[in-house]
C-alpha cells in the first residue's frame, strides 16, 4: 500500500520496504498475565542502542512510519509522482484515523501542527463577550496557557491560578468558578510530574456551570485511552509527537459540534473544502468565504503536508491497529514494574503510583535532590534517556519499551544513589 497517491506507483521506487517493517508482529495485545511482551519492540527501531524512556519528550516513528516518510521525501524529489487526489486523501485518511483514536466523526477532527494550534483556535474564534475569564492554572506546562493570553484582546481575564496540587481537583475548581468563567483550560496529565486529572468531576463541574473544559490532552492519549462520546469535554488538543509517534509539528484538535457552532474562524484557507466538492480554478467571479466547512474551517494550513502528515497517519494506523487499550496495559505494567523496583531504592517519588491516578510517566528524585543531575547523567552513560525536568529524574517508557529495559533501568538508579535505603513508600 502507498501511502501517498502516486501517479506512477510501479515506478515509485521510493523507500526500501523492509520486511521485519512490514511484517513486525501485529497482535490485539502484547500484554500477557505474566507482562508485556517484547511485541511491539521490533515495530520501532535503532534507537542506537540505546534504551528510550522519553516519550513524554519525543516518540519514535515506528518503522512503518519511517518508510511512509521516506516514500513521501521521494515522491518530493520526483513530484509527477505527487496527484492532485493526494492533497485531499491525505488529510481525509488523517481526519478518519484521529477520529477513530477519540471516538468522533472524522469530519469533526481539526488537524493541526501542534497541542498549541487547537487552543489557538479556540482563544481567537470563541464569541467572547467583555469580561469574561478563562481559568488556567499557573503552573501548567506553557502550552496550555499561552493560547489563551490573546483572548485579553477581546477584554478576557486569563485568570492564572495558584500552585496548590499538582492537578486541579474538581473541588477547588467549583470554589474558583466565578460567574464570569467561560472556558477552564487544563492537562490532562501534567508533564512534569505525571498526575492524571479527574477529568470526569471536572467535566461535571464545569456541566453544572455551563462552562467549557479545554483539555490538553498531550501528555496522555496514546498511551491512555481518551473517548470524547464517554466524556464530552468542550475541546480537546493533542500534539502528535510524543506518545502517537509522531514527527515533530503535527497535532489535531476537536470540539464539541455545539461549542463549534459559535465560532467564527479566524481565518479562511483556499484548499478548505468539504468533502466531495473539487477546487474550481478556472471559476469566474468573486470569491466568498465558505460557511459549510465544520471543523475543517479550522484546520492548519497546508492540510496536506506530506513529509509530516502521511507518516503520522502510518504510526497512527500502526497504534489503532494494536489497540489503545492494549497498548496502555502494556505501558502500565511497565511502569508498575518501574515502581515496583524502585520501592525501598531511596527515591522519592514525585509522580503518583496508584494505578488510577498515574499515566505512563514516572518522576522520582533522589533523597538529596541536588544529586539528580549526576544520576540523570549516570543513566545517560549508561545508554538509557530519560529527562532531567524540574531537576527530577522523568521516565516516560511507551509500547516499544520492555521489562528488560525498565529492569536496567532501574537496575542504573538504584547503583546511583548511595544513599541507604529510606524505605520510601508508594504515594
Ligand atoms: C502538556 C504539553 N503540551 C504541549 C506540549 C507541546 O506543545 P506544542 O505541541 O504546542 O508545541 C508539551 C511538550 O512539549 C506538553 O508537555
Amino acid at each position: 500500500m502507498h501511502y501517498i497517491y502516486v501517479r506512477d506507483a510501479h515506478h515509485s521506487g521510493g523507500a526500501a520496504r523492509s520486511p521485519e517493517g512490514r511484517g513486525s508482529p501485529v497482535k490485539s495485545s502484547n500484554t500477557t498475565a505474566a507482562g508485556p511482551s517484547a511485541g511491539y519492540a521490533g515495530a520501532f527501531g535503532g534507537f542506537d542502542g540505546r534504551i528510550w524512556l522519553n516519550a513524554a519528550h519525543q516518540g519514535p516513528l515506528p518503522r512503518l512510519a519511517a518508510e511512509a516518510a521516506e516514500e513521501a521525501l521521494a515522491a518530493k524529489r520526483a513530484p509527477h509522482r505527487i496527484s492532485d487526489e493526494a492533497f485531499v486523501d491525505g488529510p481525509r485518511r488523517l481526519r478518519e484515523l484521529l477520529g477513530r483514536l477519540i471516538g468522533a466523526p472524522a469530519e469533526e477532527i481539526i488537524l493541526g501542527n501542534s497541542a498549541s494550534w487547537g487552543l489557538q483556535v479556540l482563544a481567537n474564534g470563541l464569541p467572547w463577550r467583555q469580561g469574561d475569564e478563562v481559568l488556567v492554572l499557573a503552573d501548567e506546562f506553557p502550552a496550555t496557557v499561552f493560547p489563551w493570553l490573546v483572548s485579553e484582546r477581546h477584554g478576557v481575564t486569563v485568570r492564572q491560578l495558584g500552585p496548590g496540587e499538582p492537578v486541579l481537583r474538581p473541588e477547588r475548581l467549583d470554589q474558583e468558578l466565578s460567574p464570569r468563567t467561560r472556558v477552564v483550560a487544563v492537562n490532562w496529565v501534567r508533564s512534569l510530574t505525571g498526575h492524571v486529572a479527574d477529568i470526569a468531576g471536572l467535566h461535571e463541574v464545569c456541566a453544572r456551570a455551563a462552562v467549557h473544559l479545554v483539555l490538553n490532552v498531550t501528555q496522555g492519549l496514546g498511551a491512555l485511552p481518551f473517548d470524547v462520546g464517554r466524556l464530552p469535554v468542550a475541546a480537546i488538543s493533542c500534539s502528535g509527537f510524543k506518545w502517537l509517534c509522531g514527527p515533530y509539528a503535527t497535532g489535531f484538535a476537536w470540539i464539541r459540534p455545539d461549542v463549534i457552532q459559535t465560532m467564527h474562524p479566524v481565518q479562511a484557507y483556499w484548499l478548505a473544502l468539504p468533502d466531495g466538492v473539487e477546487l474550481d480554478l478556472g471559476r469566474e467571479g468573486e470569491h466568498r468565504l465558505r460557511h459549510d466547512l465544520g471543523a475543517r474551517a479550522y484546520d492548519v494550513f497546508g492540510t496536506a503536508n506530506f513529509l509530516n502528515f502521511i507518516p503520522w497517519a502510518a504510526a497512527l494506523e500502526y497504534l489503532l491497529a494494536q489497540g489503545i487499550e492494549a497498548i496502555a496495559c502494556h505501558d502500565q505494567a511497565l511502569v508498575e514494574q518501574l515502581i515496583g523496583l524502585l520501592e525501598d531504592s531511596g527515591y522519592r517519588f514525585i509522580s503518583p503510583t496508584g494505578a488510577d491516578q498515574r499515566a505512563a510517566i514516572v518522576v522520582v528524585s533522589a533523597p538529596d535532590p541536588g544529586d539528580n543531575q549526576a544520576v540523570y547523567q549516570r543513566l545517560t552513560d549508561a545508554g538509557i534517556d530519560a529527562a532531567l525536568r524540574a531537576g527530577n529524574i522523568r521516565l516516560s517508557p511507551h509500547l516499544y519499551n520492555t521489562i528488560d529495559q525498565i529492569q536496567h533501568a532501574a537496575a542504573i538508579l538504584a547503583g546511583a544513589t548511595t544513599t541507604p535505603h529510606a524505605g520510601t513508600r508508594r504515594t
